[in-house]
């Protein structure tokens, strides 16, 4: 697999006042109801393309922890047979060898392990693993996906950032669901 365009993405869905959850985990409020008629639609064969560029997937513990119970629940696994790196100090459950377990420093394991291999990385989430992402200069793009619902409170997309992060918006999509797809470029060493 080619690595020297690596590239590291951060993707998660927000509700417009910027929660990927609510307090207590739950993602019910995904679901919304909306009609956008001028939107796009998001035909399988499309996200099957765009899931097959994906190399491999990295999310925080909790993340991991909602995506095992949500297949326990009947709902699958996200994720495919692409390998899926889980930050934990714990021990967590292993239930399919594509998931590896990773503790510590991020910026080693982003550099010096995921880019020399894999070229589309995606981070899936949560909070917490995209603010570490972001505080270190580890990301190239943020794909923020806004849904059409505010929820008041909840667990923020990006957790902790220590300063100002200059974005570059490089591409806007709104969809029949009333989903907008926000698509930005981190511009390295600025702080405006
Ligand atoms: N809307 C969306 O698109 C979306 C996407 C993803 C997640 N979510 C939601 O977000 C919530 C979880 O987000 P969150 O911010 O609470 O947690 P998170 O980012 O998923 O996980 C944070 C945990 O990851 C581990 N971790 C982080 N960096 C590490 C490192 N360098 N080395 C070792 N371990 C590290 C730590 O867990 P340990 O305690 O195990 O060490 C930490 O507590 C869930 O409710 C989930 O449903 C929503």
């Amino acid at each position: 697999m080619a690595t020297a365009d690596s590239r590291v993405t951060i993707h998660m869905v927000a509700s417009l006042d910027g929660f990927i959850a609510r307090k207590d985990g739950g993602v019910d409020w995904l679901e919304t109801s909306d009609e956008f008629l001028d939107g796009a639609t998001l035909e399988p064969g499309f996200v099957d393309a765009f899931l097959k560029a994906i190399d491999c997937y990295v999310m925080g513990s909790r993340t991991y922890e909602i995506a095992l119970r949500s297949e326990a629940q009947g709902f699958g696994w996200s994720y495919g047979d692409k390998p899926t790196f889980v930050l934990t100090t714990r021990k967590l459950q292993r239930t399919r060898d594509t998931v590896e377990f990773y503790s510590g420093d991020l910026a080693q394991f982003v550099n010096g392990r995921l880019r020399p291999t894999f070229r589309t990385i995606w981070f899936v989430g949560g909070g917490v693993v995209s603010g570490e992402c972001l505080r270190l200069g580890l990301a190239d793009e943020v794909v923020y996906s806004i849904l059409p619902i505010l929820i008041g409170d909840g667990i923020p997309f990006f957790e902790k950032l220590d300063g100002d992060i200059a974005l570059h918006l490089a591409g806007i999509k709104a969809y029949k669901s009333g989903m907008v797809e926000l698509r930005y470029e981190v511009r390295r060493h600025e702080a405006k």
